[in-house]
């Protein structure tokens, strides 16, 4: 009955994208379209003196230039959803203040997307402006969030061996393919916008706030999203701009963000600085590690992430401390970026492990087998499943790495040094209320839709074969819809959690669908399934049959059909138990290795692999996206992307794809994503443990450890460029 779920299926959708017809938030076609284009502020601080809109308004079709001076004032009711960071939202267009370079301080709205690009260049805006505060360190910082068990200061005070690092990170933009975009359209109090979000629910809860009108009048429409890696969690200051736009203009308002606006108009992932000091044998069992971070946050909200859960639970330490400091800057707010929190964590720690491993001169594998908890050391809680031990055997096997030389530098190819590292990660896995609507049609075919969104993992297909196996239909017969905020409501399409969630209730939908069309079977008289007990039914091929006599049944459209049913259909939920009696991580461990020019520095990564106890694989194809996806962005994140900012007014120099590096073809090798066999089952129903996040926590690591494996240098900052290891 198990077809469709674990099968290498092909994305349902695939042909849609690569014909171009899977419409993204600015496809959309509405009658009547108008275009904004945002002025963006070219200081990074201050107040706004003046604008002049006389020589924008000239221009033939331009409808209306909106600025603090005209627009409406928005209520900005307060609103929360436990995405929103604590602080206040940035009100748009509605003072005189510019908090950081690139802020939203007009938008032009015509009847041409060059209209309005022409007319917006023609906005004249004065400023008094003040040098922005940029720099993480001197600057005051925030209350900070701290965690303590043991005594780590004591314990470090008495190990045989201590080791202190600072590690550093580069600011990373997420840099999806499609830009942010709204269309937004009023009818009376009513606001439809398409939008590219990763959360419905949130995007409509938001408008509503700032709009304040009921959250029912807001509908939000996103049936594709080409990347968002994080950046669609929230609602962006530009969504409120199109609204805003098609309110005083009366007209429907389409607002695309340039790719240069992507790198201030929305988060980014906060450039951070992290201390560690470990102390512990010389066996290498930890006894104490310390944690201290500081990274960016705006002056109007603060940006967390979980940066905590991996120093508490990775490594059997009774002694650990933490201080997470959140420094407010005149930048925007930071937003989460694939595997947040977590991957700046992992960074930190799995380099400082590799770093007692070479101390000590243990194997960094064995090392990380030394410190393997039994138990979750943080919660005290059981692990529900925990397979680094695998993870980390089956990787090294498959990587060779028993033929690693140990010694740094002792491994030369021509003129290149070649290097082997690894580093482990974990995600913890996030499951939330959700629901799913499904029905069952006199045809045969079954729809299924929930509220979620669809950013790349594959959801449309990875729900459609859960339903199909749940039904007994072919995946052709069964259609799956998202993406609109009137289906039934999910969590947000982050933090790994659609398929635990939005899954388990699309499984829970056709569970409770097929138990109704087996119901009407075995009670109708007419029925040949008549009398036979339903467990003693199966479902296989578009309709139901006696488990041991396969001829005897009948196909849901015989069933309905003689019933004069025109459809069967049911609401299915899903929710995670209120007090967790586990602790559930997806794990990951994570080889590269790397070739570095002696002589010019430059990092080549050869070949990579990933090994993934992440639960139930509902599809390995799908799976492979994810986890070769991030070890793309892995290797942009350790080697290439890094945001330059001009320190006189907070300008980001090289906001485009042709300063902001990101790895193209021939930068990235040979990789391999392996998945450990079996599921979770009290992970959630489907038994899976999240996997889009895991795969990225542990790339920046074992790239890092690879390169100090490769020329004995120990560079404590991402991106490790040629500059740094000459
Ligand atoms: Mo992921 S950073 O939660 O989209």
């Amino acid at each position: 009955m198990n077809q469709a779920v674990g099968a290498p299926l092909s994305r349902v959708d695939g042909k849609l994208k690569v014909t171009g017809q899977a419409p993204y938030a600015a496809d959309h076609h509405v009658d009547g379209v108008a275009h904004g284009v945002i002025v963006s502020s070219t200081v990074g601080a201050g107040r706004i003196t003046g604008v002049d809109t006389g020589s924008a308004l000239a221009q033939p079709g331009v409808l209306s230039v909106i600025t603090h001076d005209n627009a409406p004032r928005l209520p900005y009711r307060p609103y929360r959803n436990f995405l929103v960071p604590p602080g206040e939202r940035l009100h748009v267009l509605q003072d005189d203040q510019v908090h950081f370079f690139g802020q939203p301080v007009a938008v032009v709205v015509a009847e041409t997307l060059e209209a309005a690009q022409h007319a917006a260049s023609l906005v004249d805006v004065a400023y008094d402006g003040r040098p922005p505060t940029l720099d993480l360190t001197g600057a005051p910082t925030n209350e900070p969030f701290s965690y303590a068990r043991g005594d780590a200061g004591g314990a470090l005070g008495s190990a045989a061996v201590r080791l202190e690092m600072t590690y550093r990170a580069a600011r990373n933009h997420h840099n999806a393919l499609e830009p942010h975009a709204t269309i937004a359209l009023w009818d009376g109090d009513r606001l439809t916008v398409w939008d590219k979000t990763q959360y419905l629910v949130g995007a409509q809860g938001e408008l509503a706030a700032v709009f304040d009108i009921p959250v029912e009048a807001v509908r939000v429409i996103c049936p594709f999203i080409g990347g968002a890696f994080g950046n669609g969690l929230r609602c962006w200051p530009h969504t409120v701009v199109a609204a805003l736009a098609a309110r005083v203009t009366k007209r429907p308002v389409k607002v695309v963000l340039t790719r240069r606006q992507l790198y201030f108009g929305v988060g980014y992932r906060p450039t951070y600085e992290y201390s560690v000091r470990l102390g512990g044998d010389r066996q290498g069992r930890l006894s104490a590690m310390t944690h201290d971070a500081r990274f960016e946050t705006s002056r109007y909200e603060r940006h967390g992430e979980g940066i905590q859960a991996l120093g508490q639970m990775l490594y059997e330490t009774p002694n650990v401390s933490q201080t997470f400091r959140n420094v407010p800057l005149d930048v925007s707010t930071p937003t989460w970026m694939r595997g947040p929190g977590y991957s700046t964590a992992a960074y930190a720690i799995e380099s400082a492990l590799d770093e007692l491993a070479h101390e000590l001169g243990v194997d960094p594998i064995e090392l990380r087998l030394r410190n393997e908890p039994d138990d979750d050391p943080a919660s005290g809680l059981p692990f529900s499943t925990r397979r680094l031990r695998e993870c980390l055997a089956i990787g090294a096997r498959e990587f060779g790495w028993h033929k690693r030389k140990p010694e740094p530098r002792s491994t030369v190819d021509g003129d290149r040094l070649i290097g082997i590292g690894m580093a482990a990660g974990a995600y913890h896995t996030l499951r939330g209320a959700a629901r799913a609507y499904a029905r069952l049609t006199a045809e045969g075919a079954a729809l299924v839709q929930a509220g979620a969104s669809d950013m790349g993992p594959g959801t449309y297909t990875s729900m459609t074969q859960i339903a199909a196996d749940a039904l007994g239909l072919t995946m052709s017969t069964v259609r799956f819809e998202l993406g609109d905020s009137t289906m039934p409501q999910v969590p947000p399409h982050g933090g790994s959690q659609t398929m635990a969630s939005v899954g388990s209730a699309v499984q829970n939908a056709c569970d409770q669908l097929r138990q109704q069309a087996i119901t009407l079977a075995v009670t109708d008289e007419r029925s040949p399934l008549h009398g036979v007990k339903a467990e003693d039914v199966i479902v296989r091929d578009g309709g139901m049959r006696v488990k041991n006599d396969p001829t005897r049944g009948e196909t849901y459209r015989q069933l309905l059909t003689r019933l004069n049913r025109t459809h069967l259909e049911v609401i299915g939920s899903y929710a995670p138990p209120q007090q967790p009696r586990f602790s559930t991580y997806a794990y990951a461990a994570t080889f590269a290795e790397v070739a570095v020019d002696a002589r010019l520095g430059v990092v080549r990564v050869r070949r990579m692999l990933g090994v993934y106890d992440a639960g139930r694989i509902v599809n390995p194809k799908l799976a492979d996206s994810q986890a070769l996806g991030a070890m793309v962005g892995g290797i942009g994140m350790t080697l290439l992307e890094h945001t330059v900012t001009d320190r006189r007014d907070g300008r980001i120099v090289n906001a485009n794809f042709a300063d902001y590096l990101v790895p193209v073809n021939a930068d990235v090798p040979d990789l391999r994503a392996i998945y450990l066999e079996g599921n979770d089952p009290d992970a959630d129903p489907i038994g899976v443990k999240g996997l889009g996040e895991v795969v990225m926590v542990g790339v920046a690591p074992a790239i890092a450890n690879a390169v100090f494996h490769a020329t004995g240098r120990r560079v404590r900052e991402l991106p490790i460029t040629a500059e740094a290891l000459l």
